[in-house]
């Protein structure tokens, strides 16, 4: 252990989940976390997680507390995450990590990804060290996929890559490129039965996955052509096709995955019918059953509150397109 280093502070930052637009699923190194294919996301203003860090030399372990830890192993993979850290910088000190989120977790809301997106930037910066944006994603992505893009703001582009240091992520457009909104609907607050590690690794077991692989390319141009133009029709039937096409590779992997609830069906069914009278608005889902309904400022209003109404819904959240980890000065202890 180094003593008395005098870099080390105690340091905040807030970062914010994504939501998956073009979907990372499976992976080509399970170790690395380097993925099948590249993925693309919006990350998500109004959905947060707190996070404090501090390395000091009098600790003779790392004291973690994540607010409504469901089990042992995310304060393993919280230690793991320092282990590396410690690794790449050399400085082999214990840290106090503290994290608080304004959402729920381990529920298909990316949580994952904004809390060790916000451990990797508060780590580093607890360190006195500074990195770029790219080092922080391929630190971040060891952690966890999602995490290696909200390390970057607006809509974000993964480059699936060959090598740990060509898989990262890069901003694509800026978060004020196109005034989007993600009515987030939470059905449930339970833990999702099947965690997106074990779903990953069932990829391949799926008849479809190979299709899906066929033309990713094409997907991936072509959902980037529409945010270029801001073609929100064109957009969100990409998106939603996605987020079928994604489910029913889930549905017939070996065994199969079926994460929606029957709430999920009525947000759909609902989508549909706000459709049909005009409102424009498209959904997508991620391992868990909660959904996440996209739409433009004109009709988000009505799309809430209809949604709201809906027997199963128990809460809706409100994002729109959101900005990199930033510095936050109330720590959390
Ligand atoms: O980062 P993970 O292991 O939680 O995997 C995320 C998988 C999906 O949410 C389904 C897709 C994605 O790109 O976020």
């Amino acid at each position: 252990m180094e003593k008395n280093n005098p870099r080390f502070s105690k340091r905040s930052f807030r970062a914010s989940p994504d939501v998956a637009l073009i979907k990372y699923w499976g992976k080509k190194d399970p170790i690395l976390r380097l993925p099948e294919n590249n993925s693309i996301s919006m990350i998500l203003k109004g959905l947060d997680a707190n996070t404090t860090v501090e390395f000091r030399e009098d600790l003779t372990k790392d004291d973690i507390a994540i607010q409504g830890m469901q089990s042992e192993i995310e304060g393993r993979r919280v230690v793991e995450h320092l282990d590396l850290i410690r690794n790449t910088t050399n400085i082999f000190a214990y840290a106090q990590v503290k994290s608080k989120n304004n959402f729920p977790k381990s529920t298909g809301l990316s949580s994952s990804g904004s809390g060790f997106a916000a451990l990797t930037y508060a780590a580093f910066s607890s360190l006195g060290l500074e990195f770029s944006e790219k080092e922080l994603s391929i630190i971040a992505r060891q952690a966890s996929g999602t995490a290696c893009r909200c390390v970057c703001g607006g809509f974000v582009e993964w480059e699936s890559g060959f090598s740990s240091e060509s898989s990262y992520s890069h901003s694509i457009y800026p978060a004020d490129y196109w005034d989007l909104r993600d009515i987030v609907v939470i059905l449930s607050k339970d833990s999702k039965t099947v965690s997106s590690t074990e779903g990953h690794n069932l990829a391949k077991t799926s008849p479809f996955f190979s299709a899906r692989q066929n033309h990713i390319e094409n997907k991936l141009k072509e959902i980037k052509k529409t945010i270029n133009n801001r073609d929100f029709t064109a957009f969100g039937e990409i998106v939603e096709s996605e987020a079928l096409e994604f489910h029913s590779i889930l549905f017939t992997s070996h065994p199969s995955i079926v994460a929606w609830y029957p709430g999920t069906i009525q947000v759909i069914h609902e989508v549909f019918r706000l459709r049909k009278e005009g409102f424009e608005a498209y959904f997508t889902i991620n391992t868990g059953f909660n959904v996440h309904v996209l739409t433009l400022p004109k009709d988000a209003n009505v799309v809430r509150e209809r949604i709201s109404a809906l027997s199963l819904v128990q809460e809706v959240l409100v994002a729109s397109p959101g900005e990199k980890p930033n510095e936050i000065y109330d720590h959390l202890f």
